[in-house]
C-alpha cells in the first residue's frame, strides 16, 4: 500500500438538486458502506446549498465531503460568500481553492487563493488547491512556468503541507475529453512535490481532467499521481465507482 492513501474527489460543480444529490451520495454511500476496510479516500463536493443534504446522505459511511470554495474571513459583511469555519459547521473536511473556473471565471488572483488556504487550514479543512496552465499556455510552451507560479504564489507563508492536497489540472484538458499522456502529468506532479520540498513527501498531489472510467486505471497505475478530481464523471454513482474501483491497487 502507498504511504499516501489515494484521494477519489467529485467535484459537483453547479449540477444536481435536493432529490438528485440524495440519490447520488446515498447510492455511493450504500456501495462505499459494503466495501469494508477501502485502501482510498473518497470525497463528494456538492454545491453550498446542498451540504446539508449530502451529509446527512453520507453520515456513517467513509465516505467524506468537501466544498468547491470558500471566504478568506471567518465571518462579516460578505454578500453571497461562505466562510472556512461555516463550511466545517456544515460537516466539510475539505474544500477545493483556486479551481480553473474561479480563476478564469470570476478572476481570483492566485494570491486571493492564497489567503483561502490560509482560513481553510485555520479552519480545520483540507484544501484541494487546483494548479494548471491554460491552452495558451501551453501552446506558448509556458505549461511548466505557469504551474510553478500558480502553485507558489497560491501556498501562504505558513501552510501545513500535511493537511494540504495538489491537483494539477491542464484548463484545456477540463470537460473536453483531451489529456496530457501519463508520462506528462506524473513528470508535472514531481515538479510540484519537488516545489513543495522535503515537508510535501505527505501531500497528495491528484489530477484531474476528463477523469473517467475507461482512462482512470493508468491514471491511478503511476506512483506519482496519488488521486484523482474528478468533474463530469463524478455525476453519477457509475461513473464515481468506476472510477474510484481503479484506486484499489
Ligand atoms: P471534468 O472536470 O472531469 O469534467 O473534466 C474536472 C475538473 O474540473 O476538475
Amino acid at each position: 500500500m502507498p504511504s499516501r492513501r489515494r484521494l477519489i474527489v467529485a467535484n459537483w460543480k453547479m449540477n444536481t438538486r435536493h432529490q438528485s444529490a440524495i440519490e447520488l451520495a446515498g447510492t455511493i454511500a450504500e456501495w462505499a458502506g459494503k466495501q469494508g476496510q477501502l485502501p482510498y479516500d473518497m470525497v463528494l463536493c456538492p454545491p453550498a446549498q446542498l451540504l446539508f443534504t449530502v451529509a446527512s446522505a453520507v453520515k456513517g459511511s467513509p465516505v467524506k465531503m468537501g466544498a468547491q470554495d470558500c471566504h478568506w474571513a471567518s465571518h462579516g459583511p460578505f454578500t453571497g460568500d461562505i466562510s472556512a469555519p461555516q463550511l466545517a459547521d456544515a460537516g466539510c473536511q475539505y474544500v477545493i481553492l483556486g479551481h480553473s473556473e474561479r480563476r478564469h471565471g470570476h478572476g481570483e488572483k492566485s494570491e486571493l487563493v492564497a489567503r483561502k488556504l490560509e482560513a481553510a487550514q485555520k479552519a480545520g479543512l483540507v484544501p484541494i488547491l487546483c494548479v494548471g496552465e491554460t491552452a495558451e499556455q501551453k501552446e506558448q510552451g509556458r505549461a511548466e512556468d505557469a504551474v510553478r507560479e500558480y502553485l507558489t504564489q497560491s501556498l501562504p507563508a505558513n501552510y501545513d503541507p500535511r493537511h494540504l492536497v495538489v491537483s494539477y489540472e491542464p484548463v484545456w484538458a477540463i470537460g473536453t475529453g483531451r489529456q496530457p499522456a501519463i508520462e506528462e502529468i506524473a513528470h508535472t506532479n514531481q515538479m510540484i512535490r519537488s516545489i513543495l520540498g522535503q515537508h510535501g513527501a505527505e501531500t497528495r498531489i491528484l489530477f484531474g481532467g476528463s477523469v473517467a472510467p475507461s482512462n482512470a486505471g493508468a491514471i491511478l497505475a503511476s506512483t506519482e499521481i496519488d488521486g484523482v478530481l474528478i468533474g463530469s464523471a463524478g455525476l453519477s454513482p457509475e461513473g464515481y465507482i468506476g472510477i474510484a474501483t481503479k484506486a484499489n491497487l
